[in-house]
């Protein structure tokens, strides 16, 4: 089974979560292929298909959303799987966790990929990527600074994906 992973991401700390569910994938026995939404062709001899996202302000990155668009027609019959990354700082603050909010264009995307799932994980913010206002701004918020990428969260979910592959693969 072929199994299609692709994730928008600005500044790459969504594109190595797409990477690793990926080698996650290969480890259970899949044939994986990761790509940039922008490198997505047609499905062609995709099973199924890990469609993934960084949240800024609240939504998914635009070649994420225009992925989910041009592909809709061709996804029934092949199970979607949708994962956001975003939250940064401690995940007990309120702030955190209202990052954590399901994004914008989620019931769009859900819509169009028809998706079993969403899976929320936790980010990377690196201030010297930023700059003006919004460098200014994590200046303010400096405990949002850093990796809170769980790695062991993000296999554990891929596993999940794997099992529910083998185990009823098509939609
Ligand atoms: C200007 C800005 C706005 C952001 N807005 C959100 C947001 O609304 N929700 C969220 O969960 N994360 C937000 N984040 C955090 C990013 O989603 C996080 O840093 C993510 O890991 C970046 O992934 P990327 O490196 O793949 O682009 C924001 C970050 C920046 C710099």
């Amino acid at each position: 089974m072929r199994i299609l992973v692709t994730a928008a991401s600005r500044y790459g700390a969504t594109a190595a979560i797409a990477e690793a569910i990926g080698e996650t994938l290969r480890s259970a026995g899949f044939e994986v292929t990761v790509l940039r939404p922008e490198q997505v062709g047609e499905l062609g001899g995709f099973d199924a298909v890990v469609l993934g996202s960084a949240v800024y302000t609240g939504h998914w990155l635009a070649p994420a959303t225009e992925l989910a668009r041009r592909i809709g027609a061709e996804l029934p019959g092949r199970p979607v799987w949708l994962f956001s990354s975003g939250p940064v700082g401690d995940p007990t603050r309120k702030l955190a966790q209202q990052m954590g909010a399901d994004p914008g264009d989620l019931p769009g995307v859900m819509k169009a990929t028809q998706a079993r799932e969403h899976r929320m994980f936790a980010g990377r913010l690196d201030r010297h990527n930023l700059r003006g206002l919004q460098r200014a701004a994590t200046l303010a918020f400096r405990s949002l600074d850093g990796d809170f990428r769980d790695w062991q969260e993000v296999a554990s979910w891929a596993r999940s994906v794997a099992e529910q592959l083998s185990a009823a693969p098509a939609a």
